[in-house]
């Protein structure tokens, strides 16, 4: 009933050539399988890889946008911008922008809103630090970033977004959580969503984990029942990798 959906992000790697290089690679597994198979680009190779894969069944990501439509923000990418591409995807609130470039619930908030304005899927990104699992506080913080995340979004529009839930100490770390330990958090988050919306909602929106997905585990943590896909760091930088992945 949900779609299972594997996403690559690439972080700040690939060069333009490096990235169509790769594209170019994915496009039979994404012909020839039922998953939906995205890859999340830097914001300079976007055109040029929708360029590539136009006529295939990859879908295209950007990994953040700003969520104002245009104006004096120096260095910063509209929904506007993203769209004129053919953008399908944005993954908001990822864990590194939240360390890194001062994202907070609100700025999640707002770009989920704006990017749901502006017909661009968003990918929200949650997950709890090491120190919080081990304060046993880990569900508090991520059902905090989930409501937070989804504060004023109408029910009609949450199905368009997709939950990674990233748990901060598996990413690129080789550490994942067990399939198990990934979704309870999954199931949690499910059922958070299943108080705010109604499960006639909560039963279609996807949740995928992210962390440290490789070949080897993608099963098993594909199996899992509130698990409807992944995004993947470090092994969607790498065709062969990937398509295993993919091929689930
Ligand atoms: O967004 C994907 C991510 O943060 C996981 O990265 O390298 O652990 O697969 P990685």
């Amino acid at each position: 009933m949900r779609r299972p959906f594997i996403a690559g992000n690439w972080k700040m790697n690939k060069t333009i050539s490096e990235g169509l290089v790769l594209v170019k690679e994915l496009k039979e597994v994404a012909e020839k399988t039922d998953v939906e198979v995205a890859v999340c680009v830097p914001f300079i190779a976007l055109k040029d890889i929708k360029e590539e894969i136009k006529d295939s069944k990859i879908k295209l990501g950007a990994q953040n946008m700003h969520w104002e439509e245009s104006g004096a923000f120096t260095g910063e990418i509209s929904p506007v911008m993203l769209k004129d591409i053919g953008v399908d995807y944005v993954i908001i609130g990822h864990s590194e922008r939240r360390q890194y470039f001062n994202e907070t619930d609100e700025t999640v908030n707002k770009k989920i809103k704006s990017a749901l304005k502006h017909e661009i899927n968003p990918i929200v990104c949650v997950g709890e630090t090491l120190e919080e699992r081990e304060k046993g506080i880990e569900k508090d913080i991520v059902k905090n970033q989930v409501l937070k995340a989804f504060d004023g979004v109408e029910k009609d529009d949450v199905t368009k977004i997709v939950i990674a839930y990233e748990p901060i100490w598996a990413i690129g770390t080789g550490k994942t959580a067990s399939s198990e330990d990934a979704n309870e958090m999954c199931a949690f988050i499910r059922k958070t969503i299943e108080e705010k919306y109604g499960i006639d909602v909560s039963e279609r929106v996807r949740i995928q984990y992210g962390g440290s997905v490789k070949p080897h585990n993608v099963t098993d943590i594909m199996n899992q029942a509130d698990i409807d896909g992944a995004l993947v760091g470090g092994a969607s930088l790498k065709a062969d990798a990937f398509t295993e992945i993919v091929n689930f």
